[in-house]
């Protein structure tokens, strides 16, 4: 089965062509970056404008580097939501048109149901059940994963995303957008320890996660300072950043280990644009090995906002034979 996938829930707009759901035969990203970097954040109203004058460049180019034409395609698989909905409407209403016209079936996908479908691109993915872990711009949620379709929440944020608090740091210090990428790199020369900020973890027992309290902290930090961000030393930044960086990649670790010990699961799935960040790759792996857990974690790039992932989730209920009717909707909250 020969999927053509498309993702445009945020600044990214993403087409793939995947053959059975595993196979990637094409996978274009046109990243909007260039565009909300000087408001150090995503304008929603600038995102859609430049969706709408990428779309079908990059779904032909999609289906050009399959070597595929339209009529080719056996099903076609879009984000629904959850996302910026003026944004999400531009790949939509596109999938639903090509849908119509080419009479193909479609399916509506969950974008958080995407990312943690991700790591079935990658060559060893896990056996079901497994702990999934989605920590992107818009989202930081812990999940019990029974199958495709069979998601249990066990927590998520009481505030910011993880990759917002990223972002929201990263302009503070007058560093760029997205702030993510940022961090990672300048926190490989900073002191993790320079600093100690707080490692928010709300009750004892609790999976929920809150960014807004450690963000703060950083603002209070930046404020007590006698100079402004401009000019502080590299180093100071440095160290900055890799405490903030340290303070986060804490309590997601150790939430996650915590949840897997829950739910007695020897798996864990990161994903999402945060899971990219080197650091908390590495400190996953080395904290759950000490545990003899697993940890599975896609490449960076399907990490970040991509249509392969859409094209992995949208497969498994083509195949099942469910369709999405061209009433389909775009939703800014979609819960899974
Ligand atoms: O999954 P994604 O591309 O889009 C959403 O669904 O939100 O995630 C984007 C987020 C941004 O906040 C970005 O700063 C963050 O992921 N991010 C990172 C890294 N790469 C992207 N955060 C930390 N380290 C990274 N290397
Ligand atoms: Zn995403």
């Amino acid at each position: 089965m020969r999927i053509l996938a498309i993702e445009t829930s945020c600044d990214d707009t993403g087409a793939a062509v995947l053959l059975d759901g595993r196979k990637i035969l094409s996978n274009v990203v046109s990243s909007q970056n260039s565009i909300h970097q000087k408001y150090g954040g995503v304008v929603p109203e600038l995102a859609s404008r430049r969706h709408i004058e990428m779309i079908v460049p990059i779904v032909t180019e999609a289906l050009k580097g399959a070597n595929l034409a339209l009529k080719e395609i056996d099903g076609i698989a879009v984000t629904q939501g959850p996302g910026l909905v003026g944004s999400i409407l531009i790949g939509l209403s596109f999938a639903k048109s090509i849908a119509f016209a080419m009479a193909k079936p479609l399916v509506g996908v969950n974008h958080v149901e995407g990312h943690l479908s991700a790591i079935f691109l990658e060559k060893n993915p896990p056996r079901f059940p497994f702990i999934g872990l989605v920590v992107s711009g818009g989202h930081t949620s812990l999940f019990r994963v029974d199958g495709f379709g069979k998601y249990k929440r066990l927590g998520q944020t009481r505030d910011d995303a993880a990759g917002e608090a990223f972002d929201k740091v990263a302009k503070l210090l007058g560093l760029g957008y997205p702030g993510g990428p940022i961090i990672d790199e300048l926190s490989k020369k900073g002191n993790p320890k320079a600093i100690r900020f707080p490692r928010p973890s709300l009750s004892k027992n609790s999976l929920d996660f809150s960014f807004s309290g450690l963000k703060t902290a950083v603002v209070n930090y930046v404020k007590s300072h006698p100079e402004p961000p401009e000019r502080y030393p590299e180093e100071l930044v440095r160290n900055i950043v890799s405490s903030f960086q340290e303070a986060v990649i804490d309590v997601l670790v150790k939430k996650t280990i915590r949840a897997a010990r829950d739910q007695k699961l020897k798996g864990i799935v990161l994903s999402g644009g945060v899971a990219a960040n080197q650091h908390l790759r590495q400190k996953m792996k080395e904290e759950a090995s000490e545990e003899r857990l697993s940890v599975y974690i896609p490449s960076p790039s399907f990490c970040t906002d991509n249509a392969a992932m859409i094209g992995v989730a949208g497969y498994e209920y083509l195949k099942r034979g469910m369709r999405s009717p061209l009433s389909l909707n775009a939703f800014s909250s979609l819960p899974l």
